[in-house]
């Protein structure tokens, strides 16, 4: 097949979630941009977002506040600095939602303030959102934004597999130049040339058997990025959400900690509270303490789940606040009403990623990364909920900033796939097989509690099948799916790896051989 041809823009985003819709509009009144998404463009982590955007706008709260709460979640491992400049933007990125389309939930009628709903580890009610679905409310409205600027491409079903760049990994001055593109419709390769390139593809949750995630969200910028020489850190730090809707019939479906945040109660099958036994701040304690307290009483008493009982409010403030969920339950038998909802915990966010400055740039000059594929220190050891799409805006506005300080630089010719010494893969089945071990085994070994003899074991497993899928990428042409196990494989080991080098507790990661926090909190930062 000869290569599809080669093309080149001022700034390539690679995805097309929160972080890369914003990039994209704050970039577009100046440079041509192209967006290189996976999927559709709304697929993604973002349009799945329920509970909301953190923003200290009350009057009775405070930046400040803000602050101290992310702080005090994040476990000592948050850089103070990138934390108190998120938070204090927080109302100002709200404004410009408000500016671009976005009609927030209000308290009562036209002009009233902003309700604010409220989450574990915020002091206070801080969480701006429309209804029970804010994600998909934003998503939408900044879609028709970049879909009507003249200056933004789209280039939906396109997986970025790899980065093009100057030099070899480690050497100096080396510099991104653009991105060779899988077409998934008709298996080309296209080289997109680029003056700056934004890795804005979002988190790995799929690295695991049981997430909240979409399908999309399987590390790819992590693995693309390590790959090309950047650094990487503190990915041990896998948040996983309390409550997850637990149904046969539920692939993936949140249940959003605004309930919680709303008097929701965790019981047992007698209607048990557990909460108050495990943390004094009960339901809304930090999702880490949450989740391991829920892993805990599941473990100890064989249980498949727990439940979230909301049964102390009347159906109609159910159905006024959260939706989409009571539809969702109602859909699926579950009065929320009258009867407690089946959850349990599943992988969620992604707290470490590729290394960032404060303008979001990368090892790799010309190479920015936003949202949840970046580590810019605000999150820690330990997500404050609603600080991840706070994080997209602020983040997504400053490498904007960032790449229009700076003048365009021409990509050279680059060199196009070679397809030559691949052939098309026989059987599919060697592929699924290996996604499903990877996930099974990072849900055993690496999930929310670990023992360095599980993690040692992982580490052994995911070295024979990172090898084996090295292989197949060798030998045969790629596709979406072989391309997605080859950043999983490569992902996973980066976990373990950090998880095994962190000698100590700290947030959300917990091995019991070592459940002490160090005194001095430090980043594992990993180097290709
Ligand atoms: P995403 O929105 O996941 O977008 C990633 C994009 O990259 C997608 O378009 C994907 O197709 C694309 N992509 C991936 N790989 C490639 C590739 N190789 N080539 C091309 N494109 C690629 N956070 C909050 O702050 N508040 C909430 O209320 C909240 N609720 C949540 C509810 C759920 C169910 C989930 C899963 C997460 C929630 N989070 C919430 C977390 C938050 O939604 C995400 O962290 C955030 O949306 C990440 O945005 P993003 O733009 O970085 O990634
Ligand atoms: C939720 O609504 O519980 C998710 C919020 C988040 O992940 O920040």
């Amino acid at each position: 097949m000869t290569p599809a041809p080669s093309s080149s823009s001022d700034v390539l985003i690679l995805g097309s979630g929160l972080a890369g819709l914003v990039c994209a509009l704050h970039l577009a009144d100046h440079r041509r941009v192209t967006i290189v998404t996976k999927g559709s463009l709304l697929e993604g982590s973002s349009a799945w977002a329920q509970g909301g955007i953190a923003a200290a706008m009350a009057r009775e709260d405070s930046i400040d506040s803000h602050v101290e709460d992310t702080l005090v979640a994040g476990a000592g491992l948050c850089r103070a600095d990138v934390v108190r400049r998120i938070a204090a933007r927080a109302p100002v990125v709200i404004r410009w939602l408000e500016s671009q389309g976005v009609v927030f939930t209000a308290e009562g009628g036209d002009g009233s303030p902003l309700h604010l709903g409220r989450e574990g580890g915020h002091s206070a009610r801080r969480i701006v959102h429309v209804a029970d679905s804010t994600g998909r409310a934003v998503q939408e409205t900044l879609e028709q934004r970049v879909l009507r600027h003249p200056n933004i491409t789209v280039l939906e079903r396109r997986h970025a597999v790899d980065l093009v760049t100057s030099g070899a990994p480690g050497e100096p001055g080396r510099r991104v130049q653009g991105v060779y593109v899988l077409d998934r419709d008709s298996g080309e390769v296209q080289t997109l040339g680029g003056s700056a390139v934004i890795l804005a593809t979002g988190g790995l949750g799929k690295v695991y058997l049981y997430t909240t995630n979409p399908d999309v969200s399987t590390g790819d910028g992590v693995a693309i990025a390590w790959r090309a020489g950047c650094s990487v850190a503190d990915l041990e730090f896998i948040q996983f959400h309390p409550t997850c809707l637990y149904h046969p019939d539920a692939k993936s479906f949140l249940i959003s900690e605004a309930l919680r945040g709303e008097g929701g109660r965790l019981v047992l099958p007698d209607g048990t509270r557990f909460m108050p036994a495990h943390d004094a701040r009960a339901e809304l304690a930090p999702r880490d303490i949450v989740a391991r307290a829920i892993d805990f009483e599941m473990k100890t008493r064989g249980l498949d789940c727990v439940w979230l009982d909301m049964t102390h409010h009347p159906r109609s403030f159910l159905q006024a606040h959260f939706p989409t969920i009571f539809a969702r339950c109602l859909e699926l038998g579950i009065d929320m009403s009258t009867r407690p909802i089946p959850v349990v915990p599943a992988a969620h966010y992604s707290c470490g990623g590729v290394v960032t400055d404060a303008a979001a740039r990368t090892d790799v000059a010309g190479l920015y990364a936003v949202g949840e594929v970046a580590s810019t220190g605000l999150h820690g050891a330990n997500r404050l909920a609603s600080n991840s799409l706070l994080e997209c805006l602020v983040m997504g506005e400053a490498a904007a900033a960032d790449i229009l300080a700076a003048a365009p630089v021409v990509p050279p010719a680059l060199p196009d796939w070679d397809h030559s010494r691949v052939t098309p893969a026989r059987e599919s089945v060697l592929v699924a097989h290996n996604w499903d071990a990877i996930r099974r085994l990072m849900w055993d070994l690496v999930g929310i509690v670990r023992s360095d003899e599980r993690l040692a074991l992982a580490a052994r497993r995911l070295d024979a099948l990172h090898a084996e899928v090295a292989d197949f990428y060798a030998r045969y042409r790629i596709d979406n799916d072989l391309l997605e196990l080859r950043n999983v494989a490569e992902v996973a080991r980066l976990i373990v790896r950090g998880a095994l080098q962190r000698r100590e507790s700290r947030g959300l990661h917990y091995n019991r051989d070592v459940p002490e926090t160090a005194a001095e909190a430090v980043d594992t930062v990993l180097t290709p």
